[in-house]
């Protein structure tokens, strides 16, 4: 039996290619070796965006073209909304049952995004309980290995405690889910800062190929590099952090840093290079992403299709739920 991996995504939009060098090439080489679950956590989606839930709708459309487009392959893996499986709110409220305030009270993301995320009320009863819908959707499907970024290993170590703390109760039932950390190489966007869909800096998958130009184009570079004549320092250039992590030419590269550290070569001849990685690595992605936009049954048949498979684990986990707390069979 091959071990399990899920993960999930919230949809908030297109995706950039910071999540395709980090998560999402990770997740599709896990599907030669694992049977993996890939969630788009929708129900998570609306805990931040309850005020204004109109988006959620086509973002999760997005999202599974982004997914499908990068070789998320749903022949292979199960690929579904976490809104589509009812059983992921019913083991929710088993596990918020068991919860401890003080563990949700605790948790560093939690408290970081009260202080910091000022334009949206996150003061509710399920924003509190995030990681319990988080550890429900993972041991729902009793995944083994869940690849995230550092950002989540707190809540990953609750699913863990809660898991323990099920278990202690009512018996073995879960197993505890391993992290598996993924790496995510530094991808700045368009001025220099991390790329973020909510810092307006990054370039999309499905952005089309004028859109990518014209974003390297006007994109900030070394900035002690006003002139063309003035000599560069790739070590502190947003461009070359990207370079680094899609232009795979070693040689070109070498050519590339001498001819910017000598003033040999401009600044748009540098993006023009990496323009034609980026463009090798999207143009692929972008076709089958086309491809399956204008497949005949609907590309969110994909979805239904998913949530019909991963059904079955989920109401096979949630009667043995049931069972074990001693409730009356149904
Ligand atoms: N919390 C994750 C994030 O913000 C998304 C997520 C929800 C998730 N459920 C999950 C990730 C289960 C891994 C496993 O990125
Ligand atoms: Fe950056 Fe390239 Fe310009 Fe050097 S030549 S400053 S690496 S864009």
């Amino acid at each position: 039996m091959r071990k399990r991996v899920f993960s999930g995504m919230r949809p908030t939009g297109r995706l950039h290619i910071g999540h395709l060098a980090g998560a999402l090439s990770n997740w599709v080489r896990l599907q030669d070796d694992y049977e993996c679950f890939y969630c788009i956590v929708d129900w998570h989606a609306m805990m931040s965006e309850y005020a204004d839930t109109n988006l959620i709708r086509s973002n999760c459309r997005e999202v599974l073209l982004d997914w499908l487009g990068v070789g998320l392959d749903p022949d292979r893996s199960t690929i579904f909304l976490q809104s589509h499986v009812p059983q992921h709110a019913e083991l929710h409220l088993a596990l918020s049952m068991i919860a401890p305030l003080g563990w949700l009270e605790r948790n560093p993301t939690y408290k970081e995004q009260i202080i910091n995320i000022q334009n949206k009320d996150l003061s509710t009863y399920a924003f509190l309980g995030y990681p319990v819908l988080q550890a429900a959707d993972i041991l729902l499907y009793k995944g083994d290995l869940v690849p995230v970024g550092e950002d989540q290993s707190a809540h990953l170590e609750l699913s863990r405690e809660i898991a323990r703390r099920f278990n202690y109760f009512y018996g073995d039932i879960f197993p505890e889910p391993q992290t598996l950390l993924t790496e995510t190489p530094k991808v700045p966007g368009t001025d220099g800062r991390k790329m973020s869909k909510s810092y307006g800096n990054a370039i999309n998958i499905a952005d089309t190929p004028d859109e990518i130009w014209e974003k390297l184009r006007t994109m900030m570079t070394d900035p002690a590099r006003e002139r063309r004549k003035d000599p560069g320092n790739p070590d502190k250039c947003p461009v070359w952090d990207i370079h680094k992590v899609f232009n795979r030419d070693a040689e070109e590269r070498t050519r590339l840093s001498d001819g910017c550290r000598g003033a040999g070569i401009g600044c748009l001849e540098c993006k023009k290079a990496l323009f034609a990685h980026l463009m090798d690595l999207l143009g692929p992605i972008q076709e089958r992403r086309r491809a399956f936009e204008s497949r005949e049954d609907g590309v969110m048949e994909v979805l239904r299709k998913g949530a019909k498979r991963a059904g079955i684990t989920a109401k096979e986990t949630m009667s043995q739920v049931i069972g074990s707390v001693g409730f009356v069979d149904r």
